[in-house]
């Protein structure tokens, strides 16, 4: 890579940032396109955050991901949010275009490309049951709602109330057209949700077809921890997509391989929205099997 004079710079903003796969997914795809940018990760302090989009402004950064703990918070410095952005409530790529700082979210075509083509699920279920109700969640869950044909949702969370409260949320969203539960993560609850599926797909609203983590537990160095422990729960019919990527196998994976359950990690969902994101900031296609391959080597 060479870096001079016209060099365009891009990059990743969070606290910590040390583990981010993004710089070397976004580099390779940058050299991928021949295009003369570099993407740098910058560790920011959340006391900081103001500045360093200010910085952003300054230093005529074209493009900015953004990720944990900023998502939330970097939303009031922006000129424009896109509407999804805004129905999540997250922001996880800045475009500068001068006069200009917009936000966009693109956790949520990461996701639906992650199930369509990484997880092979052309059709999704009828149920889905969503593990988490903090960012990701809020992202999944809106995918889920607007843009597919899912009929039932069920958020299971630690905190049953914020469970809820995001469904209330994404039910209006919904237009009536799927209905969504909050519930706790119990071990009883999660046995009713996951329930038997139908053939095939779930072709019934009694037992979901797919599960989705959207919490870091059993991310690295936790990774003896699982959000679901019983490994009886699981029923061969289902699939499991765990968001998390580090470590490639989870514990969670683990136990629902162990009963036939078809299991991804969060890899492809990374690789997508990341290149989302360079869309975004280049306006050309993204080279997304050079990003897949750069995070999975
Ligand atoms: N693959 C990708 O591209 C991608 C993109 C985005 C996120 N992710 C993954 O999603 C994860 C969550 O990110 P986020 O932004 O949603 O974080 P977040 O906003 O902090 O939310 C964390 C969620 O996890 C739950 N949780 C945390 N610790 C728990 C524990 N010990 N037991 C049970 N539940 C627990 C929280 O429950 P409470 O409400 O009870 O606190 C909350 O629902 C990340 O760690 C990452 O692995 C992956």
């Amino acid at each position: 890579m060479k870096i001079d004079g016209n060099t365009t710079i891009v990059g990743v903003i969070g606290y910590p940032i040390a583990h981010s796969l993004s710089p070397r997914m976004h580099n390779a795809a940058i050299q991928a396109l021949g295009i003369n940018w570099c993407y740098l990760p910058f560790q920011v302090a959340p006391e900081n955050l103001e500045k360093a989009i200010e910085g952003m402004q300054g230093l005529g950064i074209r493009g900015l991901n953004v990720t944990v703990p900023h998502k939330q918070a970097v939303m009031r410095f922006l000129d424009w949010v896109s509407p999804e952005a805004s129905a999540i409530g997250a922001v996880n790529t800045i475009l500068n275009e001068g006069e200009r700082l917009s936000g966009y979210n693109t956790d949520v075509e990461g996701i639906l490309a992650a199930l369509r083509f990484g997880a092979d699920l052309e059709n999704l279920p009828e149920k889905v049951v969503v593990v988490g109700a903090g960012g990701a969640a809020r992202g999944i869950v809106y995918a889920l709602t607007t843009v597919t044909d899912v009929r039932h949702i069920t958020i299971l969370n630690r905190t049953i109330p914020k469970a809820e409260r995001l469904a209330a949320e994404m039910e209006k969203m919904a237009k009536e057209k799927t209905e969504i539960e909050g519930k706790g993560l119990d071990g009883e609850t999660v046995r009713d949700e996951l329930g038997e599926a139908g053939s095939g797909v779930c072709e019934t609203t009694q037992g979901a077809g797919l599960v989705i983590n959207a919490t870091p537990v059993g991310m690295y160095p936790k990774v003896d921890c699982s959000p679901i422990e019983d490994p009886s729960v699981f029923h061969p019919r289902l699939v499991l997509y765990d968001t998390i990527y580090s470590p490639e196998e989870t514990k969670l994976m683990r136990l629902a391989r162990s009963q036939g359950v078809k299991s991804f990690n969060g890899l492809d969902m990374l690789a997508y929205q990341g290149a989302r994101s360079l869309e975004i900031w280049t306006g050309t296609k993204a080279p997304v099997e050079v990003m897949r391959e750069a995070v999975m080597s």
